[in-house]
């Protein structure tokens, strides 16, 4: 089976992160985010992956060759001249999509969730029409794309790109089967496939929707990578325990959903969690609060500081008696110094702190 995965942008909303990696390179619960998506299509059968990207992927390319060792698996880079948006990506792949008459996935590369595809491909087949979108329920439908059926239908009546007014809070997880027919309708352009495809989809009764079961979250800004990784930890939690730290064996574990790297090292005293994810290389010192949390590789939590609703990115460190809070993010190789409190900034890679941020700001 084949899947075409839209990796485009420059993930701007998720820097300062994204100054030092690519968006799906990004760590999310220890794993780069495109790999928990690349896992989970090789186990529902797929082994012919696009990547649409519009920017030099000599990164990307490094990195996913071992991946296609690994799984057995084929990945191709498809790379735009130009943004092609999120349709133009597929007539520009056509080659791969319509090689053979069976359908394909395609997935935003910034959505986590338990990924269905097994039942969503059964459904599809089931229906018959050119195309079935994942859909879940959120509360603030305005930014994503809404979905409307009739009641006790699949069938997609309408679709509307982040609506003005209410119209529904079903919407668009972002995640895809297509017949290759698709295709037909997509010229090589920049193209909006939830502004122009989907709605005339929709009017040829061409589109069905499947309701996800479980977590959901679109992680490509701060506030939300957050919070997704603590949706992802609490579904280990009932799936996969042993994954995740043991509060019987380990007296750090406060409130559960403890992810720590086996490489990581724990100080005495400290306090970590609920809904903590610690990378490879950790260190922590004595007497450290951790909660809703981000740490990345190599970083260093000194003694009795305390970290919370924020993410510390890579080679970074947060000095003795310091305080990090509301979603704070560091980039890459930031030093906070000791007794400093941090409050919503978004920290450059390479930088040294030594006065409070006290008001959420860009610090370069
Ligand atoms: N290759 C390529 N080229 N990919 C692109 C381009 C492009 O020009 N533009 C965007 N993408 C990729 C992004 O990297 C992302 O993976 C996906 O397409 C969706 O773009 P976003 O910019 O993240 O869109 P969004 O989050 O505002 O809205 C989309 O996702 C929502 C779910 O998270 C829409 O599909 C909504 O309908 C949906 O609800
Ligand atoms: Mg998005």
């Amino acid at each position: 089976m084949k899947a075409l995965i839209l990796v485009g942008g420059f993930g701007t909303r998720l820097r300062p992160l994204t100054l030092t990696l690519p968006k799906p390179l990004v760590e999310f619960a220890n794993k780069p985010m495109i790999l928990h998506q690349i896992e989970a299509l090789v186990k529902a059968g797929v082994t012919d992956v696009v990547l649409a990207v519009n920017y030099k992927p000599e990164v990307m390319a490094s990195v996913l060759k071992k991946y296609e060792e690994k799984f057995g698996i084929k990945i191709t880079f498809s790379v735009e001249n130009e943004p092609l948006g999120t349709a133009g990506p597929l007539a520009l792949a056509r080659s791969i999509l319509c090689k053979d008459d069976s359908p394909f996935f395609v997935l935003n590369a910034d959505v986590t969730c338990d990924y269905p595809f097994k039942e969503m491909l059964a459904f599809h087949t089931a229906h018959g029409c050119e195309g079935t979108i994942l859909a879940t329920k959120v509360e603030e439908p305005s930014k994503y794309g809404v979905i409307v059926t009739e009641s006790n239908s699949s069938l997609i009546k309408c679709f509307v790109e982040k609506p003005v007014e209410f119209v529904g809070n079903r919407i668009n997880a972002g995640i895809y089967i297509f017949n290759p027919s698709i295709v037909d309708r997509i010229e090589l352009r920049p193209t909006s496939i939830e502004k122009e495809i989907f709605p005339a989809m929709a009017a040829n009764e061409q589109l069905h929707t499947f309701d996800l079961e479980g977590y959901w979250m679109d992680v490509g800004q701060p506030k939300d990578f957050i919070a997704g990784t603590c949706l992802y930890l609490s579904s280990l939690a009932k799936k996969q325990p042993e994954l995740l730290a043991s509060p019987v064996d380990n007296d750090f574990v406060n409130g559960g959903n403890v992810l720590v790297h086996p490489t990581a090292v724990i100080g005495n005293g400290c306090k970590i969690g609920p809904n903590v994810s610690i990378g490879p290389n950790v260190i922590i010192g004595d007497g450290v609060r951790l909660e809703k949390c981000v740490i990345m590789e190599d970083v260093q939590i000194k003694s009795y500081s305390f970290v919370r609703n924020s993410i510390v990115g890579w080679h970074s460190s947060v000095g003795s008696w310091s305080r990090l809070d509301g979603v704070s993010v560091l980039g890459d190789d930031v030093h906070i110094n000791d007794e400093i409190y941090v409050n919503g900034a978004q920290i450059l890679p390479h930088k040294s702190i030594s006065a409070n941020v006290t008001e959420p700001k860009i610090v370069m």
